[in-house]
């Protein structure tokens, strides 16, 4: 990419990253495999088509990575793929096309990071209750084991369970997501077993496999919305319910003291033998980061009694996320200090931004997303410079993919998708991207703010 095609400054993002900072992509299976019941697969509880074909177009998607000069790729299995009643019978075709994509990344010097479950839960699981029947613990131990014997030679970083966190309040208290209850009996249960599941696969894990294993949350550090106390217990509130309700449980072997009193009825005291379960001494833990939240004190609302602010002057992604990078180097600060030095990843960071039509040479200036990663990259750097023990980062995402409930209204991708012709082309944010891996600390342009 020509140094003339900014008209910014001039300033070095990647210098301040350790050596050996593992830089990446990722990806869910379910957002961009399509071909969801292919080779024997069992269906999940999503509905969302062809999505990017990648289970057609996987050997381009690599090429597309190293174009990037990835070192490590983010993905995720679909349960479904490999056992496709989700429980017994094991789907060799399932098997075989993870072991493909695997071996493709590692030809390629790509380091594979698979998280076990990223939200499509079989759709036979589901028949059984899924995430409220406590032998979804067992179930996803099972399918944990199957895929550590099967790939755990060649994966040197496993996580269980993606942002439990979305499941609980999406899938089981608003209904937005998948499965769609709404209940907080249910979200209090869902929440407990998915805890419980992690805590099996993890055991499993050191049985089988001598790599490393984490949990990945999405974290969200919490503001009031004004000086008065009502806002900031409401901000407390969220923090309880969003960022402390698995991380202490995991990390600390205690759930956060709030989340009695914000369940009340639905709330379930855990057991001695639970908490030990829960709580297991994991290899890295991975962030997800989008955005701060701020909280305002509304009765009306279910559990947490706050609804979400939208501060003036800010800047928003197209779904409404408030872009705040002051608040990535504060969550990464504040993971150091409530948890201690685990190693941490950023196994998600990146934003929704309407892009501009392709110019004349096909270019995608997608300038805010520049800036997104710019800022955000600078908020990681800093968060090291202060003594935080972060690895790597992985954005979100390779490509432009299936947003779960806004569907294809959304691209996050670093790679723009025509969904018709399921070509893909590079944004200016993969050049971007692609100079910031590649500089290694050398001076790089970026374009002046947007707006
Ligand atoms: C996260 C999800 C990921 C994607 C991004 C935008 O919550 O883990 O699948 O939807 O948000």
């Amino acid at each position: 990419m020509g140094t003339g095609r900014y008209g910014g400054v001039t300033m070095s993002v990647s210098s301040g990253f350790p050596a050996g900072f593992l830089w990446g992509a990722a990806t869910s299976a379910y957002q961009i495999e399509g071909s969801p019941l292919a080779d024997g697969a069992g269906p999940s509880i999503w509905h969302g088509g062809v999505a990017c074909d990648h289970y057609r177009c996987y050997p381009e998607d690599v090429r597309l990575m190293k174009a990037l000069g990835l070192k490590a790729y983010r993905f995720s299995i679909a349960w479904g793929r490999l056992l496709p009643e989700g429980r017994g019978r094991v789907n060799p075709k399932g098997l075989e096309f993870y072991a493909r994509l695997i071996d493709l990344l590692l030809e390629q010097g790509i380091q594979p990071l698979v998280t076990l479950y990223h939200w499509d839960l079989p759709a036979a699981l589901d028949d059984q209750g899924g995430w409220l029947n406590p032998e979804i613990v067992r179930w996803f131990a099972d399918y944990a084991e199957i895929a550590f014997r099967a790939f755990g030679d060649r994966v040197p970083m496993w996580a269980t369970l993606n942002e439990p966190w979305v499941v609980v309040d999406a899938g089981y208290l608003h209904g937005t997501h998948a499965p769609g209850h709404r209940s907080v009996q249910e979200a209090a249960r869902a929440a407990r077993h998915m805890l419980c599941a992690h805590g099996a696969a993890v055991r499993v894990f050191r049985d089988v496999c001598r790599q490393r294993i984490g949990l990945v949350v999405n974290l969200e550090p919490q503001d009031p919305a004004s000086d008065a106390p009502a806002d900031h217990a409401a901000a407390a509130r969220v923090d309880a319910y969003m960022n402390l309700q698995f991380l202490d449980p995991a990390l600390r072997g205690e759930p956060p003291e709030r989340l009695p009193e914000l369940f009340g009825d639905a709330w379930v005291p855990f057991t001695p033998d639970e908490l030990e379960l829960i709580h297991q001494p994991l290899d890295f833990l991975g962030i997800n980061y989008y955005k701060r939240g701020v909280a305002r004190d509304d009765p009306k609302v279910l559990l947490v009694r706050s609804t979400p602010a939208r501060p003036a002057g800010s800047v928003y992604t197209t779904n409404g996320w408030e872009v705040h990078p002051a608040s990535f180097t504060r969550v990464l600060c504040w993971v150091k200090e409530r948890y201690g030095d685990l190693p941490l990843y950023v196994t998600e960071n990146g934003a929704a931004f309407d892009d501009p039509t392709p110019g004349a040479h096909g270019s995608i200036e997608d300038a805010p997303r520049v800036h997104y990663y710019r800022d955000h990259l600078l908020a990681a750097r800093e968060a090291i410079r202060r003594g935080v023990n972060l690895r790597g980062y992985f954005a979100w995402s390779l490509l432009d993919n299936f947003e779960w409930g806004a569907g294809y209204t959304l691209r996050f991708g670093l790679y723009h998708v025509d969904y018709a012709s399921q070509r893909r082309s590079p944004k200016a944010s993969a050049h971007y991207y692609r100079e910031v891996i590649g500089s290694r600390g050398s001076a790089r342009r970026f374009p002046p703010p947007s707006g």
